[in-house]
């Protein structure tokens, strides 16, 4: 198992291009079984989240040819299930029942169990997919779905999930009638689906809004598709960046995604430009501790959190992050504590109060974004920090120690 170890305090400098969204490409991969036949994917980040969507896939018959854009033949799908082993590395693998059962008529899917952030119940997965008139039943396990065939309704989600969301977008899309989704999730990735089901020749009305008017279709067809900037990973970068007081750009960065973030980096006194596809950090002026609230998007994303915690540990003045979307997703804190941080965490508010300095430590990360926050402030930090278990970081950052070792970082991995 690999370790990261960073040797802190210099400022980062030059140009780093942003991957593909991984939050975006995950259910894009799972709708490409709706259309049989042959599609291309322009942008699908090289990550190992994707490796395992690509297996899941490839477990029902789906053929892969790597390469830019990625050839993906959906023609023959001999198979409906996605097994625990698979589902419990990834609980994106839930994507898959939305596309199955619309398909398929049919789909076996691991139910996901609770994971380090939070519980993540699938409830309103599955209420939406029997009020399709979806039989739903709980099987050693297993959620096993049937259906003669999906029948449009309305479904007003009690709370917007982005998964939610995009499990009853596909599976509407081939339904008979019409569906309406009610305070649906807006993330822009479930925009990115939507506009990857439309290009296949779904309808759908209200595209990056709460309402989502979906008339079903008899059937989809493949197409050759570009997959959306992360901007969480933008997002994760900007705070390396301003940690280190230095000089970075981000090319192919998704601005128009990040407005809720980039608010709270100039608020904090982060200097920093804007233009279509790019974003610079300057160095100078004063980072001062701000409160955040983390929100359904447009608000900020729970995903950037982590990684502006690690930010404020060094703002003068203290800051208040409140959690509201996961209950369990101050993981970093610990660790954040162990680099010299003074943080106090109090229900789902942690209060922190900025230090001088941060000094280098053994560390262990925990979840994705947690491991990028402990890497953040490591880059701060005086001497040496060593991150262990950073197969975490694998999951959702492409050539991590690459991208930021280009920009001057005294970073290294290897084998623990
Ligand atoms: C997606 O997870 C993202 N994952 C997460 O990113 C992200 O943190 C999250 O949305 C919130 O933005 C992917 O897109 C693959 P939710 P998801 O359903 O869909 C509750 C990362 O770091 N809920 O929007 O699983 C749930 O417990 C990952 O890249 C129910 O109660 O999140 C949570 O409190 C981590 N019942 C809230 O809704 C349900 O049926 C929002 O969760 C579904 C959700």
């Amino acid at each position: 198992m690999d370790k990261i170890i960073i040797e802190g305090g210099v400022p980062l400098k030059g140009e780093v291009a942003i991957s593909g969204a991984k939050n975006a490409a995950l259910p894009i991969l799972a709708a490409t079984l709706m259309a049989p036949g042959v599609h291309h994917l322009a942008n699908v980040p090289p990550l190992a989240d994707i490796r395992t969507a690509k297996r899941l896939l490839a477990l029902m018959g789906v053929q892969f040819e790597d390469g830019e854009p990625l050839r993906v033949d959906s023609s023959n799908l001999t198979g409906w299930m996605a097994p625990y082993e698979m589902v419990k590395t990834m609980r994106a693998a839930v994507l898959v029942l939305g596309p199955l059962v619309a398909r398929a008529r049919q789909a076996s899917v691991s139910l996901p169990g609770g994971c380090a952030i939070g519980a993540r119940p699938i409830n309103l997965h599955l209420k939406g997919l029997e009020a399709m008139g979806v039989k739903i039943t709980l099987n050693q396990g297993y959620v096993e779905a049937k259906a003669k065939r999906l029948k449009g309704a309305e479904i007003i989600f009690e709370t917007p999930t982005v998964t939610g969301t995009e499990n009853l977008l596909m599976a509407a899309t081939l339904a008979k009638g019409t569906t309406v989704l009610k305070n649906a999730a807006m993330e822009p990735e479930v925009g990115d689906l939507a506009r990857f089901l439309t290009a296949m020749g779904a309808q759908i009305e209200g595209i990056d809004t709460e309402v989502l008017t979906i008339h079903g279709v008899p059937e989809l067809h493949p197409v050759t598709y570009t997959i959306m900037s992360d901007r969480i990973e933008a997002g994760t970068y900007l705070a390396a960046s301003a940690i280190t007081r230095g000089e970075v750009t981000l090319t192919n960065a998704p601005v128009a995604h990040l407005s809720a973030v980039l608010e709270k980096f100039q608020e904090a006194g982060v200097r920093l430009t804007a233009e279509p596809g790019k974003i610079t950090v300057h160095p100078g002026g004063t980072l001062t501790g701000v409160d955040v609230r983390t929100l359904p998007y447009p608000g900020f994303p729970t995903d950037m959190q982590a990684q502006f915690m690690a930010l404020m540990c060094l703002a003068r003045g203290a800051s208040v992050i409140t959690e509201t979307i996961f209950e369990n997703r101050f993981m970093h804190v610990s660790e954040l504590k162990r680099l010299g941080a003074d943080i106090s965490v109090s229900g789902n508010h942690a209060v922190i109060r900025g230090v001088k300095q941060l000094k280098g430590a053994p560390v262990m990360a925990t979840d994705l974004r947690a491991s990028a926050s402990l890497v953040i402030a490591a880059l701060a930090a005086q001497n040496t920090t060593e991150i262990h278990r950073v197969y975490h970081l694998d999951r959702g950052y492409a050539h991590l120690v690459e991208k930021l070792s280009r920009l001057g970082a005294r970073i290294k991995r290897v084998e623990a």
